[in-house]
């Protein structure tokens, strides 16, 4: 079961924790990267930020944000309106026409670790020949046992609140930092490890470049730029 905070909340947290810090250097690399009049959807969407902002920066491209939460979405589609939003589980959504660039960001961690591969597939199966996926995720160190996982998600979740506190934030940020512990560790979200996470990816697209945006040794924000 998700544990979300609210769509207010939600929004406040890239100023605050270092997912921050990735989204500026995504947004960069799809404003670069997507052609002309082309068209981008972000599965599990959330909020709208990530696809607003490109909006701002990128308004010849079409975007679709998809996600499960109706509250996210109407919190979205008041912000973006130029943005199509649609409330809908990723996994049953679909389109007839194919992705210039497929985007997942803080959403793979959201599925059952048996549901990441196929919808890693499903992503891929998304994006045009030409086309590119990017998909970015926090990672834990890695392990070798559950005790092992829930002491790598705790490490993760420690290092995130700290950076969080020290970047000043609200107290309704801080406690959904402090949730993420929580969700993390009993499996109301599924992190998992780069190396556990990496052969998925090699499985499901040609192309596979790993970049790390924060955090130390094998713990952090990772995202991946995939493609066919
Ligand atoms: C951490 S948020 C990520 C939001 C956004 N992409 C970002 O980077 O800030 C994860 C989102 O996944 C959504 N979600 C989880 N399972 C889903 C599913 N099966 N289909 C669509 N959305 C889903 C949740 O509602 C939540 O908004």
């Amino acid at each position: 079961m998700q544990n979300l905070p609210t769509a207010e909340t939600y929004a406040k947290e890239e100023a605050y924790m270092p997912w921050g810090i990735l989204t500026k250097k995504i947004k960069k690399v799809i404003v670069d990267r997507v052609p002309q009049n082309g068209r981008v959807v972000d599965l599990l969407c959330g909020t709208g930020n990530l696809v607003g902002l490109l909006q701002k920066e990128r308004p010849d491209v079409q975007y679709v944000g998809v996600d499960l939460e109706k509250d996210f979405i109407d919190y979205a589609s008041k912000q973006f309106p130029a943005v199509n939003f649609t409330v809908a589980d990723a996994f049953g959504w679909s389109s007839a026409e194919k992705f210039d660039a497929v985007l997942c960001t803080g959403g793979l961690h959201h599925l059952p670790y048996e549901k990441q591969e196929p919808f890693l597939k499903k992503i891929s199966a998304l994006v045009k020949p030409e086309g590119f996926a990017l998909v970015a995720d926090p990672y834990i160190p890695d392990y070798a046992s559950e005790q092992e996982r829930k002491l790598a998600a705790a490490k993760l979740g420690y290092e995130y609140l700290v950076a969080t506190v020290n970047n000043g934030a609200p107290d309704d940020v801080v406690r959904a930092t402090a949730d993420l512990i929580q969700n993390d560790v009993l499996l109301s979200e599924f992190k998992t490890s780069v190396v556990k996470v990496k052969p998925k990816f090699e499985a499901s697209f040609a192309k596979v470049e790993m970049h790390k945006t924060w955090g130390e040794d094998d713990y952090g924000d990772f995202y991946f730029v995939c493609s066919n």
